[in-house]
């Protein structure tokens, strides 16, 4: 059978605003099926090289075959992005020209890979992006305390029925376990009127893919690493699908880009820091109705970019 490819969203706009060097180095730190890194590679000289990451061993190997044209121009990680440091030295790279990030699940990961993310699916409850890790959507349903399910709900998906789920899954599980993400489904269904059903499930879905993934925190890790690693004028560009990864890739931007006041002793005048960043997205980039035509799930993308100023 041969493979079908996410769709990457947004290829124009992320090439456009990596403003990618020939001869530079690139990291995409969610290479996916390798969709924008084979764009990137396309655009790069032979002196240049792309880095690519996935926690996903399936992910990683489908980007190898994609990508071994490029030769020793595409080197492969299996790791977690916000090991980016540790990478950057262990090859010798000093500065990279940009990073991408494209969150959240590929296509092949919700569609074929029976890895528990999609609700319209029965399967064992899984969730994780990476299957060497021990955390797993069925560990947090079946194991985690009745308010600690609650505020997963409640911060990560934004439900508002939030206690509600949290008290009938713990209810449910008292008489057997919770294995499969149909049963999730039908306790979800029995708790909440039917009118909000695909939403919750949604935000009860992926409440649960956050917190199995560590999602927030990577990201806010990696942002502040992206810091230390991008050379002068580098680019970041991040591709975020819910509001948030939004708010946190937002407001890390604008923090950085601020000329901020150090919080100096009373005797001292405060003294003035330069920004880090410049911000390339006043508002983010989103794609268009022909885009999101072809491609339904590019519907919620937002990109934002930035470049590295130093002085
Ligand atoms: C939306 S897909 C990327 C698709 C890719 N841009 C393409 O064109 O095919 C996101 C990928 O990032 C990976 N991923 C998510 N979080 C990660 C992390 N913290 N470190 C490394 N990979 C991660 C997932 O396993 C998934 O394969």
């Amino acid at each position: 059978m041969t493979h079908v490819y996410h769709t990457p969203v947004l290829v124009d706009e992320v090439i456009d605003f990596l403003h990618i060097q020939p001869d530079g180095v690139y990291v995409d730190g969610t290479l996916g099926d390798g969709g924008h890194a084979e764009n990137i590679l396309e655009k790069m000289s032979s002196n240049g090289k792309l880095i690519g990451f996935d926690v996903d061993a399936e992910a990683l190997n489908v980007a190898m075959k994609r990508l071994a044209r490029f030769g020793h121009q595409a080197v492969f990680v299996h790791d977690n992005y916000v090991n980016i440091d540790k990478y950057l030295e262990k090859f010798a790279v000093r500065r990279i020209n940009g990073l991408l990030l494209d969150l959240g699940v590929s296509s092949h990961q919700l569609d074929e890979a029976a890895r528990g993310f999609s609700f319209q699916k029965d399967e064992r409850l899984d969730m994780r992006m990476n299957q060497k890790q021990s955390l797993d959507g069925w560990a947090v349903v079946n194991t985690y305390q009745q308010e600690q399910l609650a505020d997963i709900f409640w911060k990560y998906g934004e439900e508002h029925h939030a206690r509600k789920v949290a008290k009938h899954i713990v209810e449910e599980r008292k008489r057997h376990p919770i294995d499969t993400t149909g049963q999730l489904v039908r306790c979800v269904e029995s708790a909440i009127p039917k009118r909000f059903m695909q939403k919750s499930l949604a935000r009860i879905f992926q409440g649960i893919r956050i917190e199995v993934n560590n999602e927030l925190e990577n990201l806010r890790t990696v942002l502040k690493k992206s810091l230390e690693v991008l050379a002068n004028g580098g680019r970041i560009v991040v591709l975020s699908y819910h509001s948030l990864e939004d708010r946190i890739v937002k407001d890390f931007f604008r923090g950085k880009a601020r000329s901020t006041i150090a919080a100096g002793s009373n005797l001292l005048p405060d003294q003035p820091t330069t920004p880090m960043l410049r911000i390339l997205t006043k508002k983010p980039a989103t794609p268009n109705a022909k885009e999101i035509k072809q491609n339904p799930r590019a519907r919620s993308a937002k990109l934002r970019a930035a470049e590295r100023v130093m002085e």
